[in-house]
């Protein structure tokens, strides 16, 4: 059995945030953006740039070696300056990413429960998040209470409401 355990995300977290960004760009099976062509790009660099703000919460997965394998995490992004599941200003938008290898055990899972803990207590009452069509991650999504509340072009804009 693979054990991992979860710690919440430090600003000393910002290289490996990067890392998750450029797996995220990368979940097509087959697909290899390399690391600064996918940090290039303003949006995908949006997600990590200048962590850790005030508002930025974040958790982490570590391996038996207490090496990170894998993270979830959320910011708040002015409507100016919007990443790819913009819904409203004040609501935060989650990204999430596990290393190849750590992936279909349960990490990712348990990362964006923890990560839907955290929003909850401090105070936001929605989450967001963006999945483009063909990945197998909207299954997890919606199974976590996430439903689609737009679509542009290949991507879903996904909400789960955290507050009755
Ligand atoms: C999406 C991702 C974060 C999920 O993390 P994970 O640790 O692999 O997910 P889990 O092991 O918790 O699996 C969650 C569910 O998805 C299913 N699943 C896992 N891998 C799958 C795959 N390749 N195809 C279809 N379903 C899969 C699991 O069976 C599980 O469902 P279950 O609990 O009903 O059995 C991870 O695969 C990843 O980093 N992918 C690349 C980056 C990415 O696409 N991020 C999301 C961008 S929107």
């Amino acid at each position: 059995m693979t054990t991992y355990s979860l710690r919440p995300a430090a600003p000393a977290d910002g290289a490996f945030l990067a890392d998750m960004v450029v797996e995220v760009a990368n979940w097509r099976q087959g697909a290899a953006r390399p690391r600064h062509d996918v940090l290039a790009d303003p949006v995908s660099r949006g997600y990590v740039a200048g962590w850790q703000r005030p508002a930025d919460r974040g958790v982490v997965a570590l391996d038996g070696d207490g090496d990170p394998v894998g993270a979830a995490w959320y910011r708040l992004f002015p409507a100016d300056r919007r990443a790819h599941g913009f819904v409203a200003s004040g609501v935060p938008e989650l990204i999430i990413g596990v290393r190849p290898l750590w992936r279909a055990q349960g990490v990712g899972r348990a990362l964006l429960q923890e990560l839907a803990h955290a929003a909850r207590s401090s105070g936001h009452a929605r989450l967001a998040l963006s999945v483009e069509h063909g990945n197998f991650a909207a299954a997890l999504y919606r199974s976590e209470g996430f439903a689609v509340v737009e679509t542009s072009g290949r991507r879903d804009t996904m909400v789960r409401t955290l507050l009755a």
